[in-house]
């Protein structure tokens, strides 16, 4: 008896996008890149794997991110301590930093590819996922968090996106911060018996973070807490009010939620959340905010920044909740059959010619490697979703010719000269699209 051979899986939340979710992901990935053409960003990529000291300083060491979910690992080689990147804006950082990027004026960068965060799966969160990311380098105005916003916007609107709200705050400047943190301070330790322990912890450390506690017995206490918004002066609430007159003027609808502090440490000034209802408890497809401090904490000479980044997978959950994902295209506009050893080669040679030409061509092949029916080669051809079949058979090549079969408008069947090939297919599919 043959034994059974142990199957091996995916790792738990690192997901396969199979061939079904293509359309939606292309579809996506098309509109994405016309966006960041339509508002001037250039592309750049940074590797998967970073120093863990990048995200350490980047992200902040008292962050969910930092202190339980980061796939950190050593290096073999070298005891290098490295890190699958959770996120890409201290990467672009990095990068900005190292190749000087912004020394002759402010740049607008995009990225996307996937994210490492060890959290619970769940709908909606994964350990590998994806973002599409947008920094803007360089650039203090209000002017230019509006504008990333409108961005956002303008994206919902392309996908058709519906029940998309925006949630936006300001986290004003360090001095601005740290007197609301010792107001903040001062109350969760008068009412130190109501915390629960992570909150405990967080007094200590990072007291701001209790704001984004969960815990539904908590709720009461953080509602009631000092709210940095009235620790704001004169400048951060100018700023603050100009990002909302501008999306006003834009017909862009938003919320203030003085609650909003984002899980990342780098921010300041204005940050902002892009939330449905329609995916359940991961209902944030997208968030981000202006982070000036970052490029000097991370060794650069000081410059402002914003940006913000989407969660491809939730996107793509709204996209097939919205209805907004268009029909796959057929894989090929031609299915090539042939039938006996002599056609493979007239058949191959034809293939290539049609694929020189620009058109797509799926070419049959068996799966046992030997010539398959006449008539199972019929069905793929009409499975495939290609406009015609080309049929290559003994007869066919003895007349140096190929069947064209019409496999979709009931335009019938044709005998075609070889020599004559590309130019009958071309209006062949001209004539077949225009129907
Ligand atoms: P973030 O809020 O941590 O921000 O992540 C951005 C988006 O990534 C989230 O809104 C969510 O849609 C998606 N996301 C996060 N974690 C997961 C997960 N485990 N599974 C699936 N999707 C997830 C940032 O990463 C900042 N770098 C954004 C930014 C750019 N700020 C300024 N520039």
């Amino acid at each position: 008896m043959m034994s059974k051979v142990e199957k091996i899986s995916a790792i738990r939340g690192m997901n396969d996008i199979l061939p079904a979710d293509a359309a939606a992901w292309e579809h996506l990935e098309k509109t994405l890149h016309g966006l960041t053409r339509a508002y001037g960003y250039e592309s750049i990529r940074t590797p998967i794997v970073e120093s863990t000291a990048l995200f350490k300083r980047g992200i902040g060491e008292v962050t969910d991110i930092v202190e339980k979910e980061m796939y950190s690992f050593e290096d073999r080689l070298n005891g290098e301590p490295l890190t699958l990147r959770p996120e890409g804006t201290a990467a672009v950082v990095r990068a900005t930093i190292e190749h000087n990027l912004i020394y002759d004026g402010p740049k607008r960068l995009w990225y996307t590819g996937p994210m490492f965060r060890h959290e619970r799966p769940q709908r909606g969160r994964y350990r590998q996922f994806y973002q599409f990311g947008i920094e803007a380098l360089g650039f203090a105005g209000p002017d230019i968090d509006a504008e990333i916003i409108l961005m956002g916007q303008r994206l919902w609107d392309e996908l058709g996106l519906q029940g998309v709200r925006l949630e936006i705050n300001s986290l004003g400047q360090a001095d601005e911060r740290a007197a609301h943190r010792a107001a903040l301070l001062a109350y969760f330790e008068k009412n130190s018996g109501q915390l629960d322990e992570d909150s405990q912890r967080r007094l200590a450390t990072n007291p701001l973070r209790i704001l984004d506690s969960k815990n539904p017995a908590m709720q009461n206490l953080i509602e009631a807490a000092p709210r940095l918004l009235d620790f704001l002066g004169s400048e951060s609430l100018r700023h603050f009010e100009t990002v909302q007159a501008l999306l006003k003027a834009n017909n862009v609808h938003c919320k203030i939620n003085p609650r909003l502090v984002r899980g990342l440490d780098y921010y300041n000034l204005t940050v902002f959340e892009w939330i449905t209802d329609s995916l359940g408890a991961q209902g944030t497809i997208a968030g981000g905010g202006r982070y000036d401090p970052l490029i000097e904490r991370m060794g650069g000479k000081p410059a402002p920044a914003c940006g913000w980044a989407m969660g491809i997978e939730r996107v793509i959950e709204l996209m097939k909740a919205s209805n907004s994902i268009p029909e796959s295209e057929a894989v090929c506009d031609i299915y090539v059959c042939h039938q006996g050893a002599d056609t493979l080669s007239s058949a191959l040679i034809a293939a290539e010619n049609l694929r020189s030409a620009g058109i797509d061509v799926v070419m049959h092949a068996s799966p046992e490697g030997t010539p398959s029916s006449f008539k199972s080669q019929m069905k793929k051809a009409d499975a495939s979703g290609a406009a015609f079949a080309l049929i290559i058979g003994p007869d066919e090549l003895a007349q140096e010719s190929a069947q064209l079969k019409d496999l979709r408008g009931g335009g019938g069947q044709r005998m075609i000269p070889l020599n004559d090939l590309l130019s009958t297919v071309i209006d062949a599919l001209v004539a077949s699209s225009s129907d």
